[in-house]
């Protein structure tokens, strides 16, 4: 194994230590899956580790840690076995990709069991709300704990500020969709992981393609990366418009970001402005 290689699994065991020791969830199976691409070709090895499980923890109780580690701007992604070793949870997903309406494809995953530890801490999956044939979708990134209690997306202090930028461009909550990448919360709002990002934009997709709005605003670096495949920092892909399968998107920051730091702000209304008018012209070409 190269030396870079090395590193990089060193720190992981000691993240996966640090994460066995201080978390609430236990970390139980010895073992790392590694995928490199750094070299232009797929590797995987399979790694044992001296991780000792807690002691109460039983197999199939646990969880899923997975780590995306950005080496030289190539990707090495380390993704332990932990979730992989766990019988499914019992739930449903059922028919989902056949549905012809919103509320039907809520009630067909709200048993949704693809991530194991999601479906046992939520309190419920957050669909989205909103309007079936809304013009505007808003993405943002998971429930957080008022939104897993009220089983709606943006309830909380977030949310109060998205209903606040939405109004001063003029969209109430009800004539938009709102929904996130994630429909059931990570614990402690962690963010979420790159297996549960894959388990579940599938029905985004979904939502996407049914609503079919004529543009989408994209909150925050989860839900930007995740429509665009990009890697892109949230500070170079927003203010400028993109297209996820024909749709206008744009992508700006997040309103808990906002929160945390006063100074997006400014770009976030020149972007939200930049949308409205997008909006209007697209309206009025229409017509
Ligand atoms: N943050 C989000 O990204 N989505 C919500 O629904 C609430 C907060
Ligand atoms: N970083 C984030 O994660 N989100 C933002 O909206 C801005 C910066």
């Amino acid at each position: 194994m190269s030396s870079g290689k090395n590193k990089i699994l060193e720190d992981t065991i000691n993240y996966l230590k640090f994460y066995q020791e201080h978390s609430s969830y236990t970390v139980y199976k010895n073992e790392i899956n590694i995928s490199d691409f750094s070299s232009g070709i797929f590797e995987k090895e399979r790694v044992k580790v001296n991780l000792k499980p807690k002691e109460k923890s039983k197999p199939g109780e646990v969880l899923a840690v997975s780590q995306n580690i950005i080496k030289n701007d190539k990707e090495i992604f380390v993704k332990e076995t932990f979730a992989n070793a766990m019988p499914p949870k019992e739930g449903r997903e059922e028919g989902w990709m056949e549905c012809s309406n919103l509320d039907s494809f809520a009630e067909a995953i709200k048993d949704c069991p693809k991530c194991r530890l999601l479906a046992e801490t939520r309190k419920q999956v957050v669909f989205g709300t909103g309007n079936p044939n809304a013009d505007v979708v808003v993405v943002g990134e998971a429930p957080g704990a008022d939104e897993d209690v009220q089983g709606k997306p943006f309830v909380g202090r977030a949310g109060k500020l998205l209903t606040e930028i939405l109004k001063a461009i003029n969209f109430s909550r009800e004539e938009v969709f709102i929904c996130n990448i994630l429909k059931c919360r990570p614990p402690d709002n962690r963010n979420p992981m790159s297996d549960e990002i894959a388990n579940c934009e599938p029905y985004l997709f979904k939502q996407l393609e049914m609503i079919k709005p004529k543009l989408i605003l994209a909150v925050g670096t989860f839900a930007a990366q995740t429509l665009l495949r990009s890697k892109e920092p949230l500070g170079k892909m927003r203010g400028k418009f993109y297209t996820y399968k024909g749709i206008k998107m744009m992508v700006t920051y997040h309103p808990a970001a906002l929160l945390r730091n006063p100074n997006w702000k400014k770009p976030t209304w020149e972007d939200v402005q930049l949308f409205r008018k997008e909006y209007d012209r697209i309206v009025e070409s229409e017509k």
